[in-house]
């Protein structure tokens, strides 16, 4: 049994966890932490962290970025492991999480599906064999109209699981439309479709003579960030201080 705290428990992904948790028998949320405190989760929700002084395994947050130093504060104070979900970190936070990965286990994650994880492996596998043999790599994603970020940041992050085995040789292409010219060599091309309320799709092409590769990843809902966040908790209890990933925990 994992018991963990939820740090921005009262938001979207905090209240699709709040639900997932009470079907999954080997976790339990015992504390919750949000400055709203306006739910009745089934749990105590304290708006100021020093008061949460509940026995937890590990803290799993979702909440804004500006409030990412409080709860390294927080999860530093009670040398407790930290799964960090919240994005937006700027560099100076990503510097800290570096920092306080030293004293406690930290496992950030700008998307924690197991999926999506397990695509930047595949992409990376394909990208090894195909870029070698003149393979052209392009990427497609799809998100619904009120994503504000172009494109995604999953969507560079396969980018970058393929150019980390590509020795980083390769470029982003985001636009074509400002020259005539042929793609180049090594470059990946990435491009973005916004509309209706797609909750988010990446496809990788690895595009040779006479055949085409695709990987696809396509989100349904919330839940799958939600489902591995939880799986991650339970990899985090009880290890040792460290950054870890959720290539971690797909092993
Ligand atoms: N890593 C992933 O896979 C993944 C997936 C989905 C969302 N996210 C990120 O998770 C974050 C939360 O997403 P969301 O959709 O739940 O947002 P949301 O706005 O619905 O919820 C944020 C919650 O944080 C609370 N909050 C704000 N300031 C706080 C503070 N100082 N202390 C404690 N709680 C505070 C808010 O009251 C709110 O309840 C965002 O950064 C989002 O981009 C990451």
């Amino acid at each position: 049994m994992t018991k963990f705290i939820m740090h921005g428990c009262n938001g979207a992904m905090g209240q699709v966890i709040t639900r997932l948790a009470k079907e999954e028998p080997s976790v339990e949320i015992v504390a919750g932490i949000d400055i709203a405190d306006n739910i009745d989760n089934g749990y105590p929700v304290f708006t100021n962290p020093k008061d949460c002084q509940i026995e937890a395994d590990v803290i799993v947050d979702f909440s804004v970025a500006k409030a990412v130093d409080s709860v390294l504060d927080y999860a530093l104070g009670r040398k407790m492991p930290l799964v960090l979900c919240t994005t937006g970190l700027s560099k100076e936070q990503l510097d800290r999480v570096e920092e306080a990965s030293k004293q406690i286990a930290l496992l950030r994650s700008a998307n924690m599906s197991l999926g999506v994880n397990t695509v930047f492996k595949l992409a990376a596998i394909g990208a090894e064999v195909l870029a070698q043999a003149g393979y052209d790599i392009e990427i497609v994603e799809k998100h619904h109209n009120k994503k504000l970020d172009a494109p995604s940041g999953t969507a560079i992050a396969i980018a970058d699981a393929m150019n980390e085995v590509l020795n980083k040789e390769y470029s982003y292409k985001l636009d074509r439309s400002q020259e005539r010219a042929k793609r180049g060599e090594k470059e990946i091309g990435i491009q973005a479709v916004r509309g209706g309320t797609i909750v988010g799709e990446h496809e990788v092409f690895f595009c040779g003579p006479d055949e085409v590769i695709e990987i696809k990843h396509t989100a349904y809902s919330k839940g799958i960030f939600a489902k591995g966040a939880i799986e991650a908790a339970a990899y985090l209890k009880g290890k040792q201080p460290g950054l870890y990933t959720m290539s971690d925990v797909i092993g």
